[in-house]
């Protein structure tokens, strides 16, 4: 089975085309399933704004202690997870939402409690729930919330656990849909960055914040196996008549004579 996971960032989740859904039609067409993992930065943050909790960030990861996971769980699940499902439906996707936790999908440990609180890295992803919803013709959209063993929820930054779900399905495919049309780099959107590249320019500070995580996710990716993996805007239309726009993230440069 030819799988594509797909992270749909907060950040452009209010301003998705009409030709995004075009593309993502186009790439069902030629085979691929889908699952949908949806990040919610704007949305967590204007939950938080109304508690008036100050959100914080630490290489763009959310720190997050109780009270801002409680928000941001109510964000993600109540809020924005509802808003991608029904845009799938209203563009004739059969999408179904899927908490991180239900079924132990996403199953998480600290990251650094002391420096980040809540946040958890994936340890292992449960795809069961993913295939009962596929083998049903569903498309799985997931919400970045994991559990632990002892049943703690705890906050996954939504590039990572995209990353994991499609190292775990062996996906052929890893998008990350995001609100810029790639990664900027001296002003215009690179075509592809290797690792040494991607590296090179966190150092720099050419690449920061959320686009920090998403790369490191797109190098973990590529790293674990799945073939393809770019960074894309949600904006337009980032495929089309099998022709990609965006920033190809690889692990090497290809080697020239
Ligand atoms: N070199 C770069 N090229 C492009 N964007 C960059 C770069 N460096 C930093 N950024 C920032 O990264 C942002 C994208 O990451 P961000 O985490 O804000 O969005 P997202 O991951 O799509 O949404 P969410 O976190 O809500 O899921 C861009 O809007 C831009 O401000
Ligand atoms: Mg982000």
């Amino acid at each position: 089975m030819r799988y594509i996971v797909i992270k749909c960032g907060g950040s452009v989740l209010d301003e998705l085309s009409s030709s995004f859904f075009t593309s993502i039609s186009e790439l069902q067409n030629l085979g691929f399933k889908l699952v949908f993992v949806h990040g919610g930065g704007p949305d967590i943050n204007e939950m938080l704004e109304l508690f008036k909790i100050e959100p914080h960030f630490v290489n763009g990861l959310r720190k997050t202690d109780q009270q801002t996971l409680k928000i941001a769980e109510i964000a993600l699940i109540g809020h924005t997870n509802r808003k991608l499902v029904e845009m799938l439906q209203q563009h004739n996707f059969n999408a179904i939402g899927i908490h991180g936790s239900d079924g132990y999908c996403l199953q998480a440990d600290y990251i650094n409690m002391e420096e980040l609180g809540y946040v958890g890295e994936i340890i292992k992803v449960n795809t069961q729930i993913f295939h009962l919803a596929m083998n049903g013709n569903y498309i799985p959209v997931v919400t970045p919330i994991g559990i632990t063993k002892d049943g703690q929820k705890l906050n996954i930054n939504a590039d990572y656990a995209a990353a994991e779900v499609a190292k775990t399905l062996h996906a052929e495919q890893c998008l990350f849909v995001t609100n810029v049309d790639g990664v900027f780099i001296d002003g215009s959107v690179a075509s592809s960055l290797s690792q040494h590249e991607v590296n090179a320019y966190i150092e720099k500070g050419e690449i920061s914040g959320g686009m920090i995580p998403k790369v490191q996710s797109a190098l973990n990716a590529v790293e674990k196996g799945v073939e393809s993996v770019m960074i894309v805007s949600g904006k337009i239309a980032f495929f089309e008549n099998g022709k990609w726009h965006g920033t190809r993230i690889f692990q090497k440069e290809p080697i020239t004579k």
